[in-house]
C-alpha cells in the first residue's frame, strides 16, 4: 500500500501488517475510508485516528470486515458433513477442528452444530480464532440476529437457539464446545495436530505470497488424513505442491491417516 504512516499506525495499534493485504484492493478501500471521513492526506487521516477511539475503531472494523453467517454456503458444509464423516470418523475419534478467522462465531458454532448433530454424545475440540479481539467478545456471546441465522434449519434453530424476541442466542451445549482465542494468521504461531482445519473469506485479502505461507502452515498444522475447508471464491492452486489433494471441490486433505 502506498501510506507507510498509515501502515505504521495500523501495525502499531492494531497489531496488522497490512503488506500482507493486496495492495491494490486494500489502497482502494483506504482511500474510500479516509475520503469519507474528511481527511485532507494521509498525515491528517492519521492524526484523526490518533485523536478520536471511536473513528480509529470504525476504521478497524472496516480492515478486519467481520461480514458471517451461519452455514454460510450452506451447500458446501453439507459437503463438509459428509466429508467429516468419510474421512475423520467422527464416532471413533475426538477430532481437533479450528475455525480461524471466525469472525462473529457463527462458523464455529456452525461446526458445533455439525458436530453434535453427528455424534451427540462426543466432545470433540473446536478452535476458534481471529485477529480482532473486539469481535471474539462478540462472538464469545453467541447472539445473533435472524440474518445470520437465515440459512440454518428450523429444526436445527428449534434445537441449538434460545429465540428471544429478536435475538437467536446459541445454547450452552453448543458454546461451551467453543473455544475462543486471539490469532494472526500472518505474524503468529500455530498449534498443530488437527483433524479439520476451516479457513473462509479471509485469504482473498491477502497477496499470493502470504496465502502460499498460510497453506503451508496449515499443512504443518495438520495430522495426516486431515481435512482444510476454504471459502468458495478461493482455490489453493498449488495444492499439490504443497502436499494436499482434492477431496472435494472447496476441501483439501493432507495424504496419511486412517
Ligand atoms: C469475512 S470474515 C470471515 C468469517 C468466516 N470465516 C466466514 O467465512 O464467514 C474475515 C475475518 O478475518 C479476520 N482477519 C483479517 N485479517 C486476519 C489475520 N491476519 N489473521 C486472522 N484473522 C484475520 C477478520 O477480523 C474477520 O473477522
Amino acid at each position: 500500500m502506498e501510506y507507510p504512516m498509515l501502515e505504521r499506525y495500523v501495525l502499531d495499534e492494531y497489531k496488522m501488517n497490512l503488506n500482507a493485504y493486496k495492495s491494490k484492493q486494500l489502497t482502494r478501500r483506504v482511500n474510500s475510508f479516509m475520503s469519507r471521513s474528511g481527511a485532507k492526506n494521509e498525515a491528517d487521516f492519521v492524526k484523526m485516528l490518533k485523536g478520536d477511539c471511536a473513528l480509529s475503531k470504525k476504521f478497524k472494523d472496516y480492515l478486519t470486515i467481520n461480514v458471517s453467517e451461519f452455514f454460510r454456503n450452506k451447500d458446501m458444509f453439507l459437503q463438509l458433513e459428509e466429508s467429516i464423516k468419510k474421512y475423520l470418523a467422527p464416532d471413533k475419534n475426538s477430532l481437533k477442528i479450528w475455525s480461524a478467522a471466525c469472525s462473529i462465531g457463527a462458523e464455529p458454532y456452525t461446526l458445533g452444530i455439525i458436530m453434535d448433530k453427528l455424534t451427540p454424545n462426543k466432545k470433540h475440540s473446536i478452535l476458534a480464532t481471529d485477529i480482532d479481539t473486539t469481535i471474539l467478545e462478540t462472538a464469545k456471546k453467541g447472539i445473533y440476529t435472524k440474518n445470520d441465522v437465515k440459512n440454518v434449519d428450523d429444526y436445527l434453530i428449534k434445537k441449538y437457539f434460545t429465540v428471544d424476541g429478536e435475538k437467536y442466542i446459541i445454547k450452552d451445549e453448543i458454546k461451551n464446545r467453543v473455544t475462543f482465542k486471539r490469532h494472526d494468521l500472518i505474524l503468529d504461531k500455530y498449534e498443530t495436530g488437527f483433524d479439520l482445519i476451516v479457513c473462509r473469506n479471509v485469504v482473498i485479502y491477502f497477496t499470493q505470497e502470504a496465502k502460499n505461507k498460510i497453506f503451508q502452515k496449515f499443512y504443518q498444522a495438520m495430522k495426516p488424513g486431515a481435512l482444510l475447508f476454504i471459502g468458495a471464491t478461493e482455490n489453493i492452486y498449488n495444492y499439490r505442491e504443497i502436499g494436499f489433494e482434492k477431496a472435494s471441490t472447496f476441501i483439501y486433505r493432507k495424504p496419511g491417516g486412517n
